[in-house]
Protein backbone atom coordinates (compact mmCIF):
# COMPACT_ATOMS: atom_id res chain seq x y z
CA UNK A 1 0.00 0.00 0.00
CA UNK A 2 1.29 3.64 -0.38
CA UNK A 3 1.17 5.94 2.82
CA UNK A 4 -1.17 9.33 2.52
CA UNK A 5 2.07 11.34 1.22
CA UNK A 6 2.86 8.97 -1.26
CA UNK A 7 -0.67 8.74 -2.50
CA UNK A 8 -0.68 13.01 -2.80
CA UNK A 9 2.57 12.70 -4.73
CA UNK A 10 1.14 10.36 -7.24
CA UNK A 11 -2.50 12.77 -7.13
CA UNK A 12 0.28 15.81 -7.51
CA UNK A 13 1.86 14.35 -10.34
CA UNK A 14 -1.02 13.45 -12.39
CA UNK A 15 -2.16 16.94 -11.81
CA UNK A 16 0.59 19.10 -12.73
CA UNK A 17 -0.54 20.75 -15.86
CA UNK A 18 2.71 20.64 -16.97
CA UNK A 19 2.31 16.87 -17.71
CA UNK A 20 -1.51 17.75 -19.16
CA UNK A 21 -0.90 16.40 -22.95
CA UNK A 22 0.64 13.01 -21.14
CA UNK A 23 -2.22 9.81 -21.24
CA UNK A 24 -3.60 9.09 -17.50
CA UNK A 25 -1.35 5.87 -17.55
CA UNK A 26 1.60 7.32 -18.46
CA UNK A 27 0.56 10.52 -15.72
CA UNK A 28 0.46 7.49 -13.29
CA UNK A 29 3.19 5.08 -13.96
CA UNK A 30 5.46 8.27 -14.53
CA UNK A 31 4.78 9.17 -11.10
CA UNK A 32 4.94 5.88 -9.87
CA UNK A 33 8.67 5.99 -11.28
CA UNK A 34 9.20 9.18 -9.80
CA UNK A 35 8.20 8.05 -6.42
CA UNK A 36 10.89 4.95 -7.09
CA UNK A 37 13.60 7.04 -8.51
CA UNK A 38 13.45 9.42 -5.25
CA UNK A 39 13.64 6.53 -3.01
CA UNK A 40 10.43 6.93 -1.24
CA UNK A 41 9.44 3.21 -2.48
CA UNK A 42 12.25 0.65 -0.72
CA UNK A 43 12.93 -2.58 -2.41
CA UNK A 44 10.28 -4.90 -2.38
CA UNK A 45 7.79 -2.74 -0.97
CA UNK A 46 4.62 -4.19 -1.87
CA UNK A 47 2.80 -1.52 -4.65
CA UNK A 48 -1.39 -1.49 -4.09
CA UNK A 49 -3.15 -3.54 -5.87
CA UNK A 50 -4.59 -2.13 -9.03
CA UNK A 51 -8.27 -2.05 -7.69
CA UNK A 52 -6.98 -0.45 -5.24
CA UNK A 53 -5.06 1.91 -6.72
CA UNK A 54 -7.57 2.72 -9.27
CA UNK A 55 -10.66 3.92 -6.84
CA UNK A 56 -8.13 5.43 -4.85
CA UNK A 57 -7.12 7.55 -7.59
CA UNK A 58 -10.95 7.47 -9.63
CA UNK A 59 -9.76 5.66 -12.46
CA UNK A 60 -10.13 2.00 -14.01
CA UNK A 61 -8.66 -0.65 -12.83
CA UNK A 62 -7.79 -1.30 -16.83
CA UNK A 63 -5.57 2.19 -16.73
CA UNK A 64 -3.59 1.38 -13.77
CA UNK A 65 -3.17 -2.08 -14.81
CA UNK A 66 -1.35 -0.32 -18.31
CA UNK A 67 0.50 1.73 -16.10
CA UNK A 68 1.82 -1.03 -14.13
CA UNK A 69 2.59 -2.98 -17.16
CA UNK A 70 4.99 -0.69 -18.41
CA UNK A 71 6.35 -0.08 -15.34
CA UNK A 72 7.04 -3.65 -14.80
CA UNK A 73 8.13 -3.77 -18.58
CA UNK A 74 11.08 -1.18 -17.97
CA UNK A 75 12.08 -3.08 -14.64
CA UNK A 76 11.14 -1.06 -12.01
CA UNK A 77 8.58 -3.40 -10.55
CA UNK A 78 8.26 -7.29 -10.26
CA UNK A 79 4.83 -8.87 -10.42
CA UNK A 80 4.22 -12.24 -8.88
CA UNK A 81 1.07 -14.14 -9.44
CA UNK A 82 -0.89 -14.50 -6.36
CA UNK A 83 1.08 -12.25 -4.89
CA UNK A 84 0.94 -8.81 -6.59
CA UNK A 85 3.28 -6.10 -7.93
CA UNK A 86 6.96 -5.03 -5.69
CA UNK A 87 9.48 -2.62 -6.22
CA UNK A 88 11.73 -4.53 -8.60
CA UNK A 89 15.62 -5.33 -6.71
CA UNK A 90 16.94 -3.92 -9.90
CA UNK A 91 15.52 -0.39 -8.88
CA UNK A 92 18.28 -0.95 -6.16
CA UNK A 93 21.08 -0.19 -8.34
CA UNK A 94 19.53 3.16 -9.07
CA UNK A 95 21.84 6.18 -8.04
CA UNK A 96 21.24 7.81 -4.57
CA UNK A 97 18.29 10.09 -4.16
CA UNK A 98 18.71 13.49 -5.80
CA UNK A 99 21.53 12.96 -7.75
CA UNK A 100 19.58 11.45 -10.98
CA UNK A 101 17.94 14.63 -11.57
CA UNK A 102 20.01 17.02 -10.05
CA UNK A 103 17.90 20.14 -8.21
CA UNK A 104 19.25 23.92 -7.16
CA UNK A 105 23.10 23.80 -6.96
CA UNK A 106 23.65 20.48 -8.21
CA UNK A 107 21.36 21.69 -11.29
CA UNK A 108 23.96 24.78 -11.63
CA UNK A 109 27.21 22.43 -11.56
CA UNK A 110 25.93 19.75 -13.89
CA UNK A 111 25.79 23.09 -16.59
CA UNK A 112 29.76 22.74 -16.24
CA UNK A 113 30.71 24.05 -20.08
CA UNK A 114 33.83 22.87 -22.59
CA UNK A 115 35.92 25.78 -22.76
CA UNK A 116 34.57 25.60 -26.88
CA UNK A 117 31.03 25.41 -25.09
CA UNK A 118 31.67 28.52 -23.42
CA UNK A 119 33.26 30.19 -25.92
CA UNK A 120 30.08 29.66 -28.30
CA UNK A 121 27.40 30.59 -25.54
CA UNK A 122 29.66 33.59 -24.48
CA UNK A 123 29.82 34.65 -27.92
CA UNK A 124 26.07 35.01 -28.16
CA UNK A 125 25.51 33.98 -31.24
CA UNK A 126 24.67 35.51 -34.36
CA UNK A 127 20.95 36.00 -34.87
CA UNK A 128 19.50 38.57 -32.95
CA UNK A 129 17.13 39.50 -35.22
CA UNK A 130 14.27 37.17 -35.98
CA UNK A 131 11.56 39.99 -37.18
CA UNK A 132 12.18 42.14 -39.64
CA UNK A 133 12.01 45.27 -38.46
CA UNK A 134 12.88 48.30 -39.74
CA UNK A 135 16.41 48.83 -39.86
CA UNK A 136 17.66 44.76 -39.51
CA UNK A 137 20.49 44.28 -41.40
CA UNK A 138 21.38 42.05 -44.03
CA UNK A 139 17.50 40.98 -44.34
CA UNK A 140 16.49 40.93 -48.03
CA UNK A 141 12.51 41.59 -48.95
CA UNK A 142 10.87 38.62 -49.30
CA UNK A 143 7.05 39.91 -49.68
CA UNK A 144 7.86 39.86 -53.42
CA UNK A 145 9.28 36.97 -53.70
CA UNK A 146 8.40 34.78 -56.40
CA UNK A 147 6.77 31.76 -54.76
CA UNK A 148 4.67 30.91 -57.23
CA UNK A 149 7.47 29.80 -59.50
CA UNK A 150 9.24 28.22 -56.61
CA UNK A 151 6.27 25.88 -55.81
CA UNK A 152 5.88 24.93 -59.45
CA UNK A 153 9.51 24.22 -59.63
CA UNK A 154 9.02 22.34 -56.05
CA UNK A 155 6.25 20.51 -57.44
CA UNK A 156 8.36 19.50 -60.72
CA UNK A 157 10.74 17.65 -58.13
CA UNK A 158 8.76 16.06 -56.74
CA UNK A 159 7.03 14.78 -59.62
CA UNK A 160 9.96 13.98 -61.12
CA UNK A 161 12.13 12.32 -58.59
CA UNK A 162 9.32 10.85 -56.40
CA UNK A 163 10.08 9.18 -53.39
CA UNK A 164 13.76 9.51 -53.97
CA UNK A 165 13.93 13.26 -52.90
CA UNK A 166 12.90 11.67 -49.60
CA UNK A 167 16.23 10.18 -49.12
CA UNK A 168 19.71 11.55 -48.23
CA UNK A 169 21.00 14.11 -50.08
CA UNK A 170 25.09 13.39 -50.89
CA UNK A 171 26.90 14.97 -48.84
CA UNK A 172 28.52 17.53 -51.22
CA UNK A 173 25.15 18.83 -52.51
CA UNK A 174 23.55 17.30 -55.31
CA UNK A 175 25.85 17.59 -58.82
CA UNK A 176 22.85 20.17 -60.59
CA UNK A 177 22.80 22.65 -57.80
CA UNK A 178 26.71 22.28 -57.54
CA UNK A 179 26.86 22.88 -61.85
CA UNK A 180 24.75 25.38 -61.68
CA UNK A 181 26.68 26.97 -58.91
CA UNK A 182 29.58 26.98 -60.48
CA UNK A 183 28.79 28.09 -63.60
CA UNK A 184 26.53 31.19 -62.16
CA UNK A 185 29.62 32.38 -60.06
CA UNK A 186 31.99 31.84 -62.97
CA UNK A 187 29.81 34.16 -64.96
CA UNK A 188 28.89 36.29 -62.53
CA UNK A 189 31.71 36.44 -60.29
CA UNK A 190 34.74 35.64 -62.37
CA UNK A 191 35.50 32.66 -60.20
CA UNK A 192 37.21 29.59 -61.47
CA UNK A 193 34.59 26.72 -60.11
CA UNK A 194 33.78 23.57 -61.62
CA UNK A 195 30.76 21.56 -60.08
CA UNK A 196 33.28 18.94 -58.47
CA UNK A 197 34.62 21.97 -56.54
CA UNK A 198 31.38 23.31 -54.76
CA UNK A 199 30.41 22.07 -51.53
CA UNK A 200 26.40 23.04 -50.68
CA UNK A 201 25.95 23.70 -47.37
CA UNK A 202 23.41 24.99 -44.69
CA UNK A 203 25.03 28.69 -44.86
CA UNK A 204 28.14 30.55 -44.64
CA UNK A 205 28.25 30.44 -41.03
CA UNK A 206 28.35 26.62 -41.38
CA UNK A 207 31.17 27.52 -43.88
CA UNK A 208 33.02 30.14 -41.35
CA UNK A 209 32.37 27.24 -38.80
CA UNK A 210 34.20 24.34 -41.05
CA UNK A 211 37.12 26.65 -42.56
CA UNK A 212 37.86 27.55 -38.33
CA UNK A 213 38.00 23.59 -37.35
CA UNK A 214 39.13 22.05 -40.87
CA UNK A 215 42.26 24.22 -41.46
CA UNK A 216 43.41 26.00 -37.95
CA UNK A 217 43.94 24.67 -34.84
CA UNK A 218 43.31 26.27 -31.46
CA UNK A 219 45.46 28.62 -30.75
CA UNK A 220 46.51 29.22 -34.54
CA UNK A 221 46.61 32.99 -35.46
CA UNK A 222 43.84 34.31 -38.40
CA UNK A 223 44.20 37.92 -39.64
CA UNK A 224 40.79 39.63 -39.91
CA UNK A 225 39.47 42.57 -41.32
CA UNK A 226 39.04 45.77 -38.33
CA UNK A 227 35.98 46.40 -37.94
CA UNK A 228 34.64 42.59 -38.91
CA UNK A 229 31.58 40.49 -39.68
CA UNK A 230 30.76 39.26 -36.12
CA UNK A 231 29.44 36.04 -37.68
CA UNK A 232 33.29 35.14 -38.27
CA UNK A 233 34.63 36.43 -35.29
CA UNK A 234 32.53 34.59 -33.34
CA UNK A 235 33.18 31.02 -35.24
CA UNK A 236 36.51 31.41 -35.00
CA UNK A 237 36.43 32.82 -30.98
CA UNK A 238 34.64 29.79 -30.84
CA UNK A 239 37.29 27.29 -32.86
CA UNK A 240 40.13 28.85 -30.28
CA UNK A 241 41.55 30.70 -33.10
CA UNK A 242 43.55 33.97 -32.22
CA UNK A 243 42.36 36.52 -34.32
CA UNK A 244 44.55 39.34 -35.16
CA UNK A 245 43.06 42.45 -36.43
CA UNK A 246 44.01 44.24 -39.54
CA UNK A 247 43.17 47.90 -40.05
CA UNK A 248 41.63 48.97 -43.24
CA UNK A 249 41.15 52.73 -45.30
CA UNK A 250 39.23 53.31 -48.20
CA UNK A 251 40.53 50.62 -50.53
CA UNK A 252 40.21 47.74 -48.16
CA UNK A 253 42.48 45.72 -46.01
CA UNK A 254 45.48 47.49 -45.39
CA UNK A 255 48.25 44.57 -46.82
CA UNK A 256 51.30 45.88 -45.46
CA UNK A 257 50.17 44.97 -41.93
CA UNK A 258 49.45 41.93 -42.50
CA UNK A 259 52.88 41.66 -44.25
CA UNK A 260 54.91 43.41 -41.20
CA UNK A 261 53.04 41.26 -38.66
CA UNK A 262 54.31 38.03 -40.56
CA UNK A 263 57.98 38.93 -40.32
CA UNK A 264 58.59 36.49 -37.09
CA UNK A 265 57.74 32.62 -38.14
CA UNK A 266 55.57 32.42 -34.72
CA UNK A 267 53.50 35.22 -35.66
CA UNK A 268 52.62 33.81 -38.76
CA UNK A 269 48.61 33.03 -39.28
CA UNK A 270 47.81 30.61 -41.18
CA UNK A 271 45.12 32.55 -42.66
CA UNK A 272 43.17 35.60 -43.58
CA UNK A 273 39.10 36.28 -43.70
CA UNK A 274 38.26 39.01 -46.24
CA UNK A 275 34.76 40.64 -47.58
CA UNK A 276 36.83 41.77 -50.48
CA UNK A 277 34.03 42.79 -52.84
CA UNK A 278 31.55 44.84 -49.82
CA UNK A 279 33.88 45.16 -46.64
CA UNK A 280 31.47 44.21 -43.68
CA UNK A 281 30.36 46.61 -42.09
CA UNK A 282 32.11 49.39 -43.82
CA UNK A 283 31.60 48.67 -47.11
CA UNK A 284 34.68 49.08 -48.85
CA UNK A 285 36.23 47.42 -52.10
CA UNK A 286 39.51 45.59 -51.64
CA UNK A 287 41.68 47.35 -54.49
CA UNK A 288 42.82 45.12 -57.17
CA UNK A 289 46.50 45.84 -56.22
CA UNK A 290 45.88 44.47 -52.73
CA UNK A 291 44.09 41.55 -53.72
CA UNK A 292 46.98 40.22 -55.58
CA UNK A 293 49.28 41.22 -53.02
CA UNK A 294 47.04 39.41 -50.35
CA UNK A 295 47.65 36.24 -52.86
CA UNK A 296 50.79 36.55 -53.02
CA UNK A 297 51.25 36.72 -49.01
CA UNK A 298 49.14 33.85 -49.05
CA UNK A 299 51.31 31.96 -51.49
CA UNK A 300 54.55 32.80 -49.70
CA UNK A 301 53.16 31.76 -46.29
CA UNK A 302 50.79 28.48 -47.35
CA UNK A 303 48.23 30.41 -45.65
CA UNK A 304 44.78 30.46 -46.76
CA UNK A 305 42.67 33.06 -47.74
CA UNK A 306 39.03 32.93 -46.59
CA UNK A 307 36.79 35.05 -49.02
CA UNK A 308 33.15 35.89 -48.04
CA UNK A 309 31.34 36.90 -50.83
CA UNK A 310 27.61 37.34 -49.39
CA UNK A 311 26.08 40.17 -51.00
CA UNK A 312 27.54 41.16 -54.38
CA UNK A 313 25.02 40.59 -56.32
CA UNK A 314 23.47 43.72 -55.00
CA UNK A 315 25.92 46.18 -56.49
CA UNK A 316 24.37 49.78 -57.74
CA UNK A 317 27.32 51.55 -59.42
CA UNK A 318 28.96 49.03 -62.64
CA UNK A 319 29.77 45.74 -61.99
CA UNK A 320 31.65 44.86 -58.63
CA UNK A 321 34.96 43.72 -58.84
CA UNK A 322 35.57 39.68 -59.65
CA UNK A 323 36.52 37.73 -56.58
CA UNK A 324 39.62 37.04 -55.28
CA UNK A 325 39.41 33.26 -55.96
CA UNK A 326 39.57 33.70 -59.49
CA UNK A 327 42.55 35.67 -59.54
CA UNK A 328 44.34 32.62 -57.54
CA UNK A 329 46.45 30.80 -59.45
CA UNK A 330 48.11 29.19 -56.88
CA UNK A 331 44.74 27.68 -55.27
CA UNK A 332 45.00 29.25 -51.90
CA UNK A 333 41.54 30.70 -51.89
CA UNK A 334 38.11 29.33 -50.57
CA UNK A 335 35.49 31.21 -52.12
CA UNK A 336 32.25 31.44 -49.69
CA UNK A 337 28.76 32.42 -51.06
CA UNK A 338 25.47 32.76 -49.35
CA UNK A 339 21.20 32.39 -51.35
CA UNK A 340 20.54 34.29 -47.81
CA UNK A 341 20.16 37.70 -48.66
CA UNK A 342 19.92 37.23 -52.77
CA UNK A 343 17.16 34.78 -52.07
CA UNK A 344 15.89 34.42 -48.70
CA UNK A 345 17.56 33.59 -45.62
CA UNK A 346 14.68 30.41 -44.49
CA UNK A 347 16.30 29.03 -47.40
CA UNK A 348 19.46 28.08 -45.64
CA UNK A 349 21.48 27.29 -48.51
CA UNK A 350 25.33 28.46 -48.84
CA UNK A 351 27.77 26.93 -50.12
CA UNK A 352 31.64 26.66 -50.76
CA UNK A 353 34.14 26.45 -53.97
CA UNK A 354 37.49 24.91 -52.42
CA UNK A 355 40.81 24.03 -53.93
CA UNK A 356 40.56 20.34 -55.30
CA UNK A 357 42.36 18.71 -52.42
CA UNK A 358 40.38 20.68 -49.83
CA UNK A 359 37.04 18.87 -51.06
CA UNK A 360 37.32 15.68 -49.50
CA UNK A 361 37.95 17.02 -46.09
CA UNK A 362 35.66 19.31 -45.96
CA UNK A 363 32.59 17.16 -47.36
CA UNK A 364 33.61 14.65 -44.68
CA UNK A 365 33.84 17.71 -41.91
CA UNK A 366 30.31 18.35 -42.87
CA UNK A 367 28.82 15.29 -42.25
CA UNK A 368 29.71 15.40 -38.69
CA UNK A 369 27.87 18.99 -38.64
CA UNK A 370 24.23 17.88 -40.03
CA UNK A 371 24.96 15.09 -42.74
CA UNK A 372 24.05 17.27 -45.49
CA UNK A 373 21.60 19.90 -46.95
CA UNK A 374 18.06 19.01 -47.79
CA UNK A 375 17.46 17.38 -51.09
CA UNK A 376 14.13 19.03 -52.04
CA UNK A 377 15.21 22.84 -51.71
CA UNK A 378 18.91 21.99 -53.27
CA UNK A 379 17.03 19.87 -56.42
CA UNK A 380 14.37 23.12 -56.71
CA UNK A 381 17.06 25.61 -56.16
CA UNK A 382 18.65 24.12 -59.09
CA UNK A 383 15.98 24.76 -61.55
CA UNK A 384 15.83 27.98 -60.48
CA UNK A 385 18.79 28.93 -61.57
CA UNK A 386 19.04 26.68 -64.51
CA UNK A 387 15.66 28.40 -65.72
CA UNK A 388 17.02 32.09 -65.35
CA UNK A 389 14.58 33.12 -62.73
CA UNK A 390 17.29 33.38 -60.23
CA UNK A 391 19.46 35.80 -62.18
CA UNK A 392 15.74 37.69 -63.31
CA UNK A 393 15.21 37.74 -59.21
CA UNK A 394 18.70 39.45 -58.37
CA UNK A 395 18.11 41.98 -61.18
CA UNK A 396 14.74 42.81 -59.85
CA UNK A 397 15.98 43.24 -56.29
CA UNK A 398 18.98 44.84 -57.49
CA UNK A 399 16.48 48.13 -58.99
CA UNK A 400 14.56 47.68 -55.79
CA UNK A 401 17.29 47.66 -52.96
CA UNK A 402 18.91 50.85 -55.19
CA UNK A 403 16.05 52.50 -55.03
CA UNK A 404 15.66 52.29 -51.27
CA UNK A 405 19.17 53.06 -50.72
CA UNK A 406 18.62 56.26 -52.32
CA UNK A 407 15.56 56.81 -50.37
CA UNK A 408 17.43 55.85 -46.90
CA UNK A 409 20.31 58.62 -47.83
CA UNK A 410 17.86 61.08 -48.65
CA UNK A 411 15.69 60.56 -45.61
CA UNK A 412 18.70 60.31 -43.26
CA UNK A 413 20.26 63.61 -44.50
CA UNK A 414 16.36 64.79 -43.85
CA UNK A 415 15.62 64.02 -40.54
CA UNK A 416 18.37 62.79 -39.32
CA UNK A 417 21.27 65.40 -40.23
CA UNK A 418 21.83 66.70 -36.25
CA UNK A 419 22.94 62.95 -35.00
CA UNK A 420 24.70 61.10 -37.59
CA UNK A 421 26.13 61.32 -41.12
CA UNK A 422 25.15 58.33 -43.61
CA UNK A 423 28.11 56.32 -45.78
CA UNK A 424 26.18 55.42 -48.45
CA UNK A 425 27.47 52.08 -49.73
CA UNK A 426 27.72 51.57 -53.38
CA UNK A 427 26.10 47.82 -52.62
CA UNK A 428 24.79 45.72 -50.56
CA UNK A 429 21.85 45.75 -48.09
CA UNK A 430 22.91 48.25 -45.09
CA UNK A 431 24.16 51.60 -45.10
CA UNK A 432 26.35 52.34 -42.04
CA UNK A 433 25.64 55.95 -40.22
CA UNK A 434 27.91 57.08 -37.70
CA UNK A 435 27.44 59.40 -34.92
CA UNK A 436 28.68 63.42 -35.50
CA UNK A 437 27.62 63.88 -32.03
CA UNK A 438 28.49 62.62 -28.45
CA UNK A 439 25.63 60.15 -28.58
CA UNK A 440 26.54 57.02 -26.46
CA UNK A 441 25.74 54.28 -29.06
CA UNK A 442 24.17 51.30 -26.85
CA UNK A 443 22.01 53.51 -25.55
CA UNK A 444 20.71 54.60 -28.71
CA UNK A 445 20.71 50.95 -30.44
CA UNK A 446 18.44 49.89 -26.65
CA UNK A 447 16.40 53.21 -27.27
CA UNK A 448 16.03 51.98 -30.57
CA UNK A 449 14.61 48.78 -30.16
CA UNK A 450 13.04 49.80 -27.40
CA UNK A 451 10.83 51.27 -30.41
CA UNK A 452 10.58 48.68 -32.56
CA UNK A 453 13.55 49.73 -34.32
CA UNK A 454 16.52 47.39 -34.49
CA UNK A 455 19.89 48.89 -35.18
CA UNK A 456 23.58 47.23 -35.09
CA UNK A 457 25.94 49.38 -33.23
CA UNK A 458 29.18 49.41 -34.63
CA UNK A 459 31.43 49.69 -31.92
CA UNK A 460 31.23 45.84 -31.29
CA UNK A 461 32.31 44.65 -34.79
CA UNK A 462 35.75 46.91 -33.89
CA UNK A 463 38.99 45.46 -32.47
CA UNK A 464 40.50 49.29 -32.05
CA UNK A 465 38.96 51.33 -29.74
CA UNK A 466 40.03 53.98 -32.59
CA UNK A 467 36.74 54.19 -34.41
CA UNK A 468 33.71 56.42 -34.65
CA UNK A 469 30.43 55.42 -33.36
CA UNK A 470 26.99 54.55 -34.81
CA UNK A 471 25.25 51.97 -36.39
CA UNK A 472 24.30 50.09 -39.39
CA UNK A 473 20.65 50.32 -40.99
CA UNK A 474 19.42 47.82 -43.50
CA UNK A 475 17.58 49.01 -46.14
CA UNK A 476 16.42 45.90 -48.25
CA UNK A 477 13.85 44.12 -46.06
CA UNK A 478 11.26 47.36 -46.05
CA UNK A 479 9.71 49.65 -48.50
CA UNK A 480 10.20 53.76 -49.10
CA UNK A 481 7.19 54.65 -46.78
CA UNK A 482 7.62 52.24 -44.06
CA UNK A 483 11.79 53.22 -44.30
CA UNK A 484 10.09 57.19 -43.90
CA UNK A 485 8.02 56.49 -40.80
CA UNK A 486 10.83 54.18 -39.09
CA UNK A 487 13.45 57.07 -39.86
CA UNK A 488 11.03 59.61 -38.15
CA UNK A 489 10.28 57.51 -35.41
CA UNK A 490 14.39 57.47 -35.15
CA UNK A 491 15.00 61.17 -35.48
CA UNK A 492 12.24 61.22 -32.15
CA UNK A 493 14.31 58.55 -30.44
CA UNK A 494 18.08 60.11 -30.92
CA UNK A 495 16.27 63.89 -30.23
CA UNK A 496 15.27 62.35 -26.83
CA UNK A 497 18.64 60.63 -26.40
CA UNK A 498 20.73 63.91 -26.85
CA UNK A 499 18.36 66.39 -24.75
C1 LIG B 1 29.44 39.27 -44.06
C2 LIG B 1 28.36 38.24 -43.94
N1 LIG B 1 28.65 36.96 -44.23
C3 LIG B 1 27.70 35.99 -44.11
C4 LIG B 1 26.42 36.29 -43.71
C5 LIG B 1 25.38 35.24 -43.41
O1 LIG B 1 25.01 34.40 -44.35
P1 LIG B 1 24.40 32.99 -43.94
O2 LIG B 1 22.96 33.22 -43.57
O3 LIG B 1 24.56 32.19 -45.18
O4 LIG B 1 25.20 32.45 -42.80
C6 LIG B 1 26.09 37.59 -43.42
C7 LIG B 1 24.69 37.89 -42.97
O5 LIG B 1 24.38 38.82 -42.33
C8 LIG B 1 27.07 38.59 -43.54
O6 LIG B 1 26.77 39.86 -43.24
Amino acid sequence: MFRHAQLESVKAWIGNPAHGTLPLHVRIQRAIRQLILDGALDVGKPLPASRALAKSLGVSRDTVELSYGQLHAEGFIERRVGSGSFVSERAQRLPERGTLLPKGEERKAALRLSSRGKAMFQGGGVRDFLAPRPFVPGVPETRSFPLQTWERLQRQVLKEYGALALLHSPPQGVEPLRRAIADYINLERGAQATAERVLVLTSSQQALTLCANVLLDAGDRIFIEDPVYHGARKAFDAAGLECVPVPLDADGLRVEHLREASQEPDEMAKAVFLTPSHQFPTGAALALDRRLAIIEWARQHQSWIIEDDYDSEFHYEGKPTACVQGLDPYERTIYIGTFTKSLFPGLRIGYMVLPPPLVAPMTVARTLLDGHSAPIPQLTLARFIEGGHFGAHVRTMRAVYAERRNVLARLVRQHLADFVEPRVPAGGMQMPCVFIRDIPEHEAVESARRAGIDLLGLTALHASSRHDAGFLMGFAAHAPYELESAVKKLAEVLRELCC
